[in-house]
C-alpha cells in the first residue's frame, strides 16, 4: 500500500530522480513466531482487541535504524503515527523535512505495547481527530506533505513559498481561463498586467479568506502582523484669528487671511 502510493505522480518522479527514497519494512518479518509471524497477543488487564508486541517492533526499529547511517551518528526520529499524537500541521512538514532520515510506525490493531514506544518513540504525531484503521494512511499524507518540501521536488519553488499556511494564511483565490465563465468574470485587477496591485490584491484576498474560513490562524497572523497604527493627521497650528473667532461663535477659514 505504501510502496505503491508513493511510488506515482510528483513523489514518484522525485523517488526516480534520487531526491527522496523510501521503503516499507513488515513488521510480521521480525515476529519471533516462525511458523504464523504473529505480532499481536491479548491486552493485561483484558479488554477487547490485540495489541502490537514490543520485540517485533523493538527488532524491525533496531533493523531499519541501523541500515539507514544517519550523519553524525545522530539517530533518526521515530514518528509515531497514533491518533493519541500533536496534529500535524505545515511547520511540522518543515521541520521533518529539514532531517535526513525519517521512521513512521504505523500502529495496527488497538494499539501498540507501551514499553517499545518509550523506548524508540521520538515524535507522537496524528493527522486529525478521528480513527482510522492503522496508521499507513496518515504515514503517507505526513510523507507527501513533507516530501514536496524536499529542494527540487516540486518543479517550480515558488509554489512552495505562496501556498496556504505560508505565513498563517490560506492561498488566495486563483482563476485560468476563459475570462468568464458562467457569467462569472475574472476580477479585472488580474487582467492589469499592474503586478504591485496584484500582489496587493492577493493578500488582500488571503487574509480575507483565512479570517473567515480559519479564524484560529487568523488570530496567529494578526499576532505577527498587528495593524500598524494611523498615522495622526497633523493639525495645522490655529491662527490667532481663528481662535478667536471659535471663542467668538464665528467659523474663520485659518487659511483665509483675508
Ligand atoms: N491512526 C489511526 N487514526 C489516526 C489518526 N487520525 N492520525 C494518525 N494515526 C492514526
Amino acid at each position: 500500500m505504501i510502496e505503491q502510493g508513493l511510488s506515482t505522480s510528483i513523489l514518484g518522479r522525485a523517488r526516480d530522480k534520487g531526491l527522496i527514497s523510501f521503503e516499507a519494512v513488515n513488521i510480521r518479518d521480525y515476529s519471533c513466531d516462525e511458523k504464523h509471524h504473529k505480532v499481536d497477543d491479548y491486552t493485561y488487564g483484558g479488554g477487547a482487541g490485540m495489541l502490537m508486541q514490543a520485540q517485533p517492533i523493538y527488532d524491525c526499529y533496531k533493523a531499519v535504524s541501523e541500515k539507514i547511517s544517519t550523519d553524525g551518528g545522530k539517530k533518526a526520529r521515530l514518528i509515531y503515527v497514533t491518533p493519541q499524537g500533536y496534529t500535524f500541521n505545515q511547520e511540522m512538514a518543515r521541520d521533518f523535512a529539514s532531517e535526513s532520515d525519517l521512521i513512521f510506525l504505523c500502529g495496527h490493531y488497538e494499539g501498540v505495547d507501551e514499553r517499545v514506544l518509550e523506548e524508540i518513540v521520538t515524535d507522537y504525531v496524528s493527522i486529525g481527530d478521528y480513527v482510522l484503521t492503522g496508521g499507513e494512511l496518515p504515514a503517507m499524507v505526513m510523507i507527501d506533505a513533507i516530501a514536496r518540501l524536499v529542494p527540487g521536488v516540486l518543479n517550480n519553488d515558488e509554489s512552495a513559498m505562496t501556498e496556504s499556511f505560508h505565513n498563517h494564511l490560506l492561498e488566495y483565490p486563483q482563476y485560468s481561463r476563459p475570462e468568464e465563465w458562467m457569467g462569472k468574470k475574472v476580477p479585472p485587477i488580474l487582467l492589469s498586467g499592474d503586478h504591485k496591485k496584484v500582489d496587493e490584491w492577493r493578500l488582500e484576498k488571503s487574509i480575507e479568506r483565512t479570517r473567515e474560513r480559519r479564524p484560529d490562524l487568523y488570530e496567529k497572523w494578526l499576532s505577527e502582523n498587528p495593524p500598524k497604527p494611523e498615522k495622526k493627521k497633523r493639525r495645522k497650528r490655529k491662527t490667532a484669528a481663528a481662535e478667536e473667532s471659535e471663542q467668538s461663535g464665528i467659523q474663520v477659514n485659518p487659511e483665509d487671511n483675508t
